[in-house]
């Protein structure tokens, strides 16, 4: 049963449809979404013919996918994955989309821990899980955890490291409570990417990233109450000479230093990201 068009038409209909949308990136989308369609070899079948006669252009699916997107949707929740430090996670409505800038913080790991042998780590508000999931990869640890609080992130938390068969432990709690950082102690790295906007940020929120959850972007008011909540109850379970390393808003350098230090910790640092944004604070127990 087929629908009458070629691939190739259906892919020049997704590129026009988005195009007049007002899609910014719509040629790489229309690619994006005809891969999904056709299979990641869709490139090299569209310049070399590969498709011969077919005429099952999947229309049906692939307006949908257009609508959805002109709605607004992030693409990435609509192809169900994306790409981060060269490997695919699953993700969806209630989980974070994995950020390029994030790759500073696994970059930055590296830097400090990339010589070091049997780490024990923790990544704090695990999202998806692609941090801790990268740095076993990565680094040479003995165990890492990955802590997430909220049900449908954490639901992808459990299906990522399934998916990647990784040996990352996921734990489900509040990384705010008291409690929390008493289950570990002893540990030479913590992680955290938390959420860091602030209130203006959020009331001026573009339509793409309201579709993402708010328990993910909201840092107070100021946007820095995760780095105070995570320095005040968190320090205490690195070891002398274990690293805590943020992944910080762009304006964010300072003040977060700023927090660290009062925390107690020491050699502190910022790294960029590729834009040349700082990205990144780190400081030493
Ligand atoms: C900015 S997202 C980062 C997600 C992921 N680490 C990444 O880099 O893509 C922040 C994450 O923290 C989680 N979160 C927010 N408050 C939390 C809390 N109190 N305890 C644990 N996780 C929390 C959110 O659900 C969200 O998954």
């Amino acid at each position: 049963m087929t629908d009458g068009s070629s691939p190739a038409e259906v892919y020049r209909l997704i590129r026009e449809r988005l195009r007049e949308g007002g899609v910014e990136n719509f040629e790489t989308e229309a690619i994006i979404i005809s891969e999904e369609l056709y299979g990641r070899d869709f490139r090299t079948k569209l310049i070399t013919g590969g498709f011969g006669e077919s005429r099952d252009g999947r229309i049906k699916e692939a307006l949908e996918i257009v609508r959805r997107r002109l709605s607004s949707e992030p693409l990435q929740y609509i192809i169900g994955s994306w790409e981060f430090y060269g490997m695919e996670f699953s993700v969806g409505r209630g989980v974070l989309i994995p950020r390029q800038d994030t790759e500073t913080l696994i970059d930055c790991c590296i830097e400090l821990l990339g010589e070091s042998k049997g780490i024990e780590a923790i990544d704090l508000c695990s999202g998806t899980g692609c941090i801790p999931i990268v740095l076993e990869k990565r680094l040479n640890l003995k165990k890492i955890y990955a802590a997430e609080l909220y049900d449908e992130a954490y639901s992808y938390l459990q299906k990522n490291i399934r998916e990647s068969l990784s040996g990352v432990v996921p734990v489900k709690l509040d990384v705010m409570d008291e409690g929390s950082p008493r289950l570990f102690s002893g540990l030479q790295l913590i992680t955290c990417n938390p959420p860091y906007l602030d209130g203006e940020d959020i009331r001026g929120l573009q339509a793409e990233l309201r579709h993402e959850p708010r328990s993910a972007l909201y840092g107070g008011e100021d946007g820095l109450d995760y780095y105070r909540g995570i320095c005040r109850l968190w320090t205490a379970s690195l070891a002398p000479g274990g690293w805590l390393v943020f992944e910080i808003g762009c304006s964010q350098a300072e003040a977060v230093a700023g927090i660290m230090s009062r925390a107690g910790l020491s050699e502190i640092g910022v790294k960029k990201d590729l834009s040349g944004k700082d990205r990144v604070v780190y400081g030493k127990r």
